[in-house]
C-alpha cells in the first residue's frame, strides 16, 4: 500500500509503533521495521542520552530498515537532559523523531537542519494546526481511546480523525484504539494516510515484556481501563488494578485538592516493576481501550501481514462488493 506517509517514512505498510516507556526497546522497534512497518524506540526509557545511543546502535545491529525514536516531553519528577537526548538522535543517524507531550519547537531548527522528519503526536486538532504550523512533516492524530495520554478534550477517533483531515494539510496517522485491519480501512476512509499501534503492539512476540503484561492485555475487556490524574490535567489511561483503584480512591477524597506527591507511590517508577518484572498490581501504566480487541499474541510479522491481507479482502470484496451490488 502507498501512501504520503510510506512514502515520507520509506516503510512498505502504513503502520506506525508508538513510542511506548519500557517496551519501545530496540527488539521491538527492529521487529515492526522488519516486518515492514515502521518501529519506535522510546528516548526516555534509556536512563542516559549515551544508554539511548547505545540502543540506537542496538537497533542498526537488528534491522536495516528504518525505525525512529520518541522523544517525549511531560512533567515528570525529575530534570531530564532533553538537548542531550535529542543529540544522541542526531548523532545516532536517525531520520525521524516522535515528538510527544509538549510542543516540539525548540528542537526543531537542529533537526531541520540535518533533514530529520518530525512527527509530532497529539490529541486535538488545534495542537495538531500548531504543529503543521511551526513545520512538523506528519501528525499523529491520538483519540481519546488511545493508551497513555490522551489530553484533556475527550474527542474519540471517530470525530477526531475527519476533523483532522478536513483542517490538515501535513499527512497524519491515526493513533488511539487501533488493532487490525478494520481500524487501518477506517482511518484511511476518515482521511489518515496510516495508523498508529501502541497497546496492540505490547501483545506481540517480539515486545521485550513480561509476559504476565501481554496476558493481562489478552485477559483485559474494553470495560477495563480507567482514567487517572484527571484533577491535575494530566490525564492518563491505563489497565485498572488494586493500585489504580487505590489512586482513583484518593483522588475522589482529595478532589482538586490532589498533588502529584499524593499518588507518588501509585505512578512513581512504575513502569521497569510491571514491563520487566510482572509485578501487575505495582502501579498505573497505560493501556487503551483496544485492549477489548485484542486476543492473541502474534509475531509483528503474522501481526502486520495479517492486517495487511485482510484491508485488501476489506476494501476489494466487502467494500467494492457493496459498491457492485
Ligand atoms: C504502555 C504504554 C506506554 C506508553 N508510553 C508512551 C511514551 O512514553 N511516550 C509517548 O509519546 N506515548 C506513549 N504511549 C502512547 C503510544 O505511543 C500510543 O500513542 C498509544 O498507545 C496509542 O493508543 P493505543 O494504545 O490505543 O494503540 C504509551 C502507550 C502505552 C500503552
Amino acid at each position: 500500500m502507498k501512501t504520503r506517509i510510506t512514502e515520507m517514512l520509506g516503510i512498505e505498510h502504513p503502520i506506525i509503533q508508538g513510542g511506548m516507556h519500557f517496551v519501545g526497546f530496540a527488539e521491538l522497534a527492529a521487529a515492526v521495521s522488519n516486518a515492514g512497518g515502521f518501529g519506535i524506540i522510546t528516548g526516555l526509557t534509556q536512563q542516559t542520552p549515551e544508554d539511548l545511543a547505545k540502543e540506537i546502535a542496538r537497533c542498526y545491529e537488528m534491522t536495516d530498515k528504518p525505525f525512529g525514536v520518541n522523544l517525549t516531553i511531560l512533567p515528570s519528577f525529575q530534570e531530564t537532559p532533553y538537548d542531550e537526548y535529542m543529540e544522541a538522535i542526531v548523532e545516532g543517524g536517525i531520520k525521524v523523531v516522535e515528538t510527544a507531550g509538549r510542543n516540539p519547537q525548540p528542537f526543531l531548527p537542529r533537526l531541520k537542519e540535518k533533514g530529520i522528519k518530525v512527527i509530532h503526536k497529539c490529541t486535538s486538532v488545534r495542537h495538531s494546526l500548531k504543529a503543521e504550523a511551526i513545520g512538523c512533516d506528519a501528525v499523529s492524530v491520538d483519540g481519546f481511546e488511545c493508551g497513555g495520554h490522551p489530553g484533556e478534550d475527550d474527542i474519540p477517533n471517530m470525530i477526531l480523525l475527519p476533523r483532522a483531515a478536513d483542517e490538515l494539510t501535513i499527512p497524519f496517522v491515526a493513533s488511539g484504539g487501533m488493532a487490525d485491519a478494520r481500524s487501518l480501512v477506517a482511518s484511511l476512509a476518515m482521511g489518515a494516510d496510516g495508523m498508529n499501534m501502541g497497546t496492540r503492539f505490547i501483545a506481540t512476540k517480539e515486545a521485550p515484556v513480561h509476559d504476565k503484561v501481554k496476558q493481562a492485555i489478552v485477559a483485559a475487556s474494553e470495560l477495563d481501563t480507567r482514567l487517572v490524574m484527571r484533577p491535575l490535567r494530566n490525564t492518563e489511561r491505563v489497565l485498572t488494578n488494586a493500585a489504580v483503584e487505590r489512586l482513583l480512591e484518593k483522588e475522589r477524597e482529595l478532589g482538586n485538592k490532589i498533588r502529584i506527591e499524593d499518588i507518588r507511590e501509585e505512578v512513581m517508577g512504575v513502569y521497569p516493576k510491571v514491563m520487566l518484572e510482572g509485578d501487575m498490581d505495582s502501579g498505573a501504566w497505560s493501556c487503551g481501550l483496544v485492549a477489548g480487541l485484542i486476543d492473541d499474541i502474534p509475531t509483528c510479522k503474522e501481526l502486520i501481514d495479517g492486517i495487511m491481507a485482510e484491508a485488501d479482502e476489506l476494501i476489494r470484496q466487502r467494500l467494492e462488493g457493496m459498491l457492485a451490488a
